[in-house]
């Protein structure tokens, strides 16, 4: 039984304030959980609640957020079997009372609904991956290890936000991340050989300052020769543009000039031609669906395309997108929604429409490795944590090899499969 839940405001990986949550059973078992932070957000994300008295921290504090899982999250659910997580999660919904989580805010919501079932997984003496999941949880996700950071992480010209690695072609989990990290170390030399800068971005990649986005891709089929792997076979790429972020008035300021959709989606049609190129996220925007429709039927059957800002993990937003033949892919964020109900609900939804799933990370992290066990609880095959640097990101790909160690011969890595429309 849920006996106590508490709060306190800890710093994310950027530096900013965030919502760390414990909660205690009454057989003394006490568990935690913290919330991510996203810059990229979707205007249609659950909403974040932030203090906004400019004398701390900029007004980004998250004391009313704190506040509010002590004075009313935890209090309405206290008594409560830790276990009955979706009726735990229907309450926090209802103690809020908004439909985008924006009274006391989705991080305070979040941040319980976590903890709650990492206490229930310890009460019930299993790994989170296993209580969440059940018996069939088995398959390790394939690491998009995002190595170049453009567009909002990084202070470059680079328009689209992360390059991503896929190093699909690998037999297990643990070789897949060695052979990414790899291959992240030699583009590091390739660009120090070219000039480039080779500081990090938010998400541990690098940021240099080149001249295309084109460019960023040369750079990566560079190293993955470099570094001894076959480009398409071994090692694939991705990108997320995160293109909501340069979309205004109906019109991408890419590169320089003003594209139509269908002007971007001839250019990312080119991609797919020259690159071994298994993944695009946001590719147009948020509520482009028009856009939408035409990339995915021009380009939907050759390559993943991923919403993000477009599903913002919400069921009623895929639903939509389902309905209307848009996208094939759903980004899963825990924190654009807001419990674990719901994301789980989501990525069920996408699983029985023949859309894939991604976890993903939030480029402002906590050591948090929930989604790690996500990814294999819900069996969704991909997942994506940023680059193979800085504890944030690595924290996930580490407790991602803890688990593949834990399932032994019966853990299964998703490789080409969880990419059923790439063919390279
Ligand atoms: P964000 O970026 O966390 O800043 O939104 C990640 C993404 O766009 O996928
Ligand atoms: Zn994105």
């Amino acid at each position: 039984l849920i006996e106590a839940v508490g709060a306190r405001e800890i710093l994310d990986s950027r530096g900013n304030p965030t919502v760390e949550v414990e909660v205690l059973l009454d057989d003394g078992i006490v568990q935690r959980a913290a919330v991510p932070s996203g810059a990229s957000t979707g205007a249609f994300e659950a909403y974040e609640l932030r203090d906004g008295d400019k004398a701390r921290y900029g007004g980004k504090g998250v004391l009313k957020a704190v506040d509010a899982v002590i004075d009313e999250l935890g209090p309405a659910i206290e008594g409560f079997e830790a276990s009955e997580q979706r009726v735990i999660d229907e309450v926090l919904k209802e103690t809020d009372g908004t439909s985008n989580k924006g009274r006391v805010g989705a991080n305070a919501i979040l941040g319980v609904s976590l903890a709650v079932a990492k206490a229930a997984a310890d009460a019930a003496d299993l790994p989170l991956f296993r209580y969440i999941g059940g018996p069939n949880a088995h398959v390790l996700p394939v690491p998009l290890l995002n190595v170049i950071n453009g567009g909002a992480h990084a202070d470059t010209g680079v328009d689209m936000q992360e390059f991503f690695l896929v190093p699909l072609g690998a037999e297990t989990y643990s070789d897949a991340l060695r052979w990414g990290t790899e291959t992240y170390h030699v583009l590091k030399n390739e660009l120090k050989a070219g000039g480039y800068a080779t500081g990090l971005g938010d998400e541990g990649g690098f940021a240099p300052d080149l001249p295309s986005n084109r460019g960023a891709l040369d750079f990566l089929m560079a190293a993955i020769e470099k570094a001894g792997f076959k480009p398409g076979v071994d090692i694939a790429v991705g990108l997320d543009v995160a293109s909501t972020e340069f979309y205004a008035d109906g019109a991408y300021s890419f590169e320089g000039k003003k594209l139509s959709a269908d002007e971007l989606i001839e250019y990312y049609a080119q991609l797919v031609n020259d690159y071994p190129l298994v993944s695009i996220e946001d590719g147009l925007a948020e509520d482009d669906w028009e856009g939408w429709k035409a990339l995915t039927d021009t380009l939907g059957a050759k390559v993943q395309l991923v919403g993000d800002d477009l599903f913002v993990t919400n069921p009623q937003r895929l639903a939509d997108g389902i309905k209307k033949g848009v996208g094939n892919s759903l980004l899963v964020k825990v924190n654009q929604i807001g419990t674990l109900t719901e994301t789980l609900d989501a990525v069920s939804l996408a699983q029985r429409s023949g859309y894939t799933a991604m976890l993903s990370h939030r480029s402002g992290e906590t050591e948090d490795t929930t989604i790690a066990d996500l990814a294999v609880a819900t069996n969704a095959g991909q997942i994506k944590s940023g680059a193979p640097a800085r504890s944030d990101r690595v924290a996930k790909y580490n407790q991602l090899l803890r688990i593949e160690e834990e399932l032994g011969e019966g853990a299964v890595f998703a490789g080409r499969s969880a990419f059923p429309r790439f063919s390279a």
